[in-house]
């Protein structure tokens, strides 16, 4: 409504679920409100689901925007996945659009011409989403323990570092508020925070690069090896103690 108003012509929805950077996820009726809205405005309603396996917090309402029925307006929906946040694969560069949309296929097939996979990739791919018995029973849920138990371990060392730690249940990063370390509550003072940070080796995206309006928040990633996590914790603390 406000690009409407400013004269933009709105043409699409785009909703990441589960979220990057917030770690949150939607859930299915709040998906099915945002739909109906696009359906009433003649907008496509795009959902970026690359997390979607990734929701490492049990009993956590989500569903695939494919597993929802009837779809407000079929022609207009639109979902994407990658490799390589649920499988741990970016190196492999491949996605998926799953659209009934010819128009939208056609174009998509004519030009990723340019930006093929390879075949023997492709067919190594389709070779692990065909080994459900693997991926049902050993790497997804040991996949999710570990971001569970890493995000835990995150969380409770910046809480414990005061600083207020937005909850989440996907994804491989924790949205943290460190406002109360800045001098001044003001997006100069976030990048000398991020500065400190860097000067100990240890990298948080800060809000304003995801732009993020409001100064002092920033992205921690954990999904590295259990001692590297650890380094980065104290690397962090240390950062902090030193202010
Ligand atoms: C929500 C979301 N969608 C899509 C992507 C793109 O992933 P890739 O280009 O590696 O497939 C990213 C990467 O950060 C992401 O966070």
């Amino acid at each position: 409504m406000e690009q409407k108003a400013t004269g933009r012509v709105v043409k699409a929805f785009y909703l990441v679920n589960p979220n990057n950077p917030l770690g949150e996820v939607y859930s299915p009726q709040l998906v099915l409100q945002l739909m109906e809205v696009c359906h009433r405005h003649g907008l496509h309603f795009i959902s970026d689901e690359a997390y979607a396996m990734s929701i490492y917090e049990p009993q956590t309402p989500f569903q695939s925007v494919l597993n929802l029925s009837p779809l407000p307006d079929p022609q207009k929906t639109h979902v994407i996945w990658s490799f390589s946040k649920d499988m741990n694969l970016a190196g492999i560069r491949i996605g998926a659009l799953i659209s009934q949309n010819k128009d939208l296929l056609h174009v998509v097939k004519n030009t990723s011409v340019y930006t093929a996979v390879p075949a023997i990739v492709q067919k190594a791919a389709a070779s692990l989403l065909n080994d459900t018995v693997w991926l049902d029973e050993e790497f997804l849920p040991t996949h999710r323990q570990r971001l569970r138990e890493a995000a835990h371990k995150t969380q409770n060392a910046l809480i414990s570092l005061g600083a207020k730690v937005q909850p989440a249940q996907a994804g491989f990063f924790l949205w943290a508020n460190l406002r109360c370390f800045l001098p001044k509550v003001n997006h100069d003072e976030e990048l000398a925070l991020f500065k400190r940070f860097m000067a100990h080796k240890v990298y948080l995206t800060p809000g304003s690069e995801m732009r993020c309006a409001d100064p002092g928040w920033f992205r921690i990633v954990f999904s590295s090896a259990p001692h590297v996590l650890e380094e980065g914790l104290s690397r962090i603390a240390d950062t902090i103690k030193e202010l």
